[in-house]
């Protein structure tokens, strides 16, 4: 192996990459390869004879940043949340805003919020909304996953934290968005085993961050959860994150709404009439509807039909309802 810098990327398998030792060449990317990682000017790693690249290798200024995936430009926007409408104004209230236009709340004399969160079932926009605030402002958008944090880098996890709050203040303004806060959020129980004690560690971390940054209005964060009840109270108590903003499964109206956002680009038979879903009984999330969508267009596509029809749009919803019931509320969403 050795290793290169990726210069420029042609198309989904192909680069051009410049060796330690000087001439560029133009080579395949393999198929394992994690694109996301991939970006110009990282090191990468090169099959010895025909310098494929099989591998990125984690940029060594700074890697910290670098695990954070700041999401540059997430692609979602308001546009692409059906109903929400309260949720929306909310988080516009207490983090777009107060970035945009902090001279509003110095004016008013208020404190704005320091943060929000995020709360409600499985699928129901949270991940979303995060993201499409992220696309709304020009700040920079710091995304990090609290699942990660105590998987990938347990032992790292306080660092991490450390590390993320001072990336967001050298380029504030910015957002942190902390998803599946849960993971280190728990209510703090007596922990003996390690890791426990390392996401405690975490914890604390996370708390002298939240309280750290008191004076800046230029730092905003979002946390989301599917486990509100869970959390400790000491993260969302006054002052710290104070905001709580709840998402609800769609009423009858949303869910129509839901239906035709997802549909709007497929190809739908005469036949279909989406009222059926829309006002039946059963719970359906955003993300469930998104799923019989796809599933419905996937059915269409397996007998080469580029129309959906309602027969697939029935079958997909089964499948759909099935799965959640089967592997319990979180097996669905990917
Ligand atoms: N209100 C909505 N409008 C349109 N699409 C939605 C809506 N809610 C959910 N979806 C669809 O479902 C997908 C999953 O939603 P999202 O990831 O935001 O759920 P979540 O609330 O973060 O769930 P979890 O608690 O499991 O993390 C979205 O990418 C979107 O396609
Ligand atoms: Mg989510």
């Amino acid at each position: 192996m050795s290793v290169g810098t990726l210069e420029e990327i042609i198309d989904d398998d192909h680069a051009l990459v410049s060796s330690a030792t000087g001439p560029e060449y133009y080579v395949s990317i393999m198929s394992f390869v994690d694109k996301d990682q991939l970006e110009p000017g990282c090191s990468v790693l090169l099959h010895h004879k025909t310098h494929a690249i099989v591998g990125v290798l984690a940029d060594d200024t700074d890697p910290m940043v670098n695990m954070m995936k700041v999401d540059k430009a997430p692609t979602e926007s308001y546009a692409d949340i059906g109903g929400l409408e309260q949720q929306i104004q909310e988080i516009k209230e207490s983090v777009e805003l107060p970035l945009t236009h902090p001279e509003l709340y110095e004016e008013m004399g208020i404190k704005p919020p320091k943060g929000v969160i995020l709360y409600g079932v499985p699928g129901t926009g949270k991940t979303l909304l995060a993201k499409a605030v992220a696309n709304q402002t020009s700040a920079t958008f710091l995304r990090i996953v609290g699942s990660e944090l105590i998987q990938k880098y347990l032992g790292d996890g306080p660092k991490l934290v450390r590390e993320l709050f001072k990336v967001a203040s050298e380029n504030a303004p910015s957002i942190v968005f902390i998803d599946e806060i849960d993971a280190v959020g728990t209510k703090r129980y007596d922990s003996t085993s390690g890791g426990e004690r390392e996401i405690q560690r975490t914890m604390l971390e996370l708390l002298n961050q939240l309280d750290g940054f008191d004076d800046r209005g230029d730092i905003k964060v979002i946390m989301a959860t599917n486990k509100i009840e869970s959390l400790d109270p000491a993260l969302i108590r006054p002052g710290r994150i104070d905001r709580k903003i709840e998402f609800p499964l769609p009423d009858i109206k949303t869910k129509r709404y839901i239906f035709k956002i997802h549909t709007s680009r497929m190809n739908l038979a005469d036949d279909v009439d989406l009222e059926e879903f829309v006002h039946a009984k059963d719970e359906l999330s955003g993300a469930d509807i998104k799923a019989v969508c796809t599933e419905a267009g996937l059915l269409a596509l397996r007998e080469r039909r580029m129309r959906v029809t309602m027969a697939d749009l029935r079958s997909a919803r089964e499948k759909t309802m099935f799965a959640k019931k089967d592997n319990g509320p979180e097996g669905l969403y990917l």
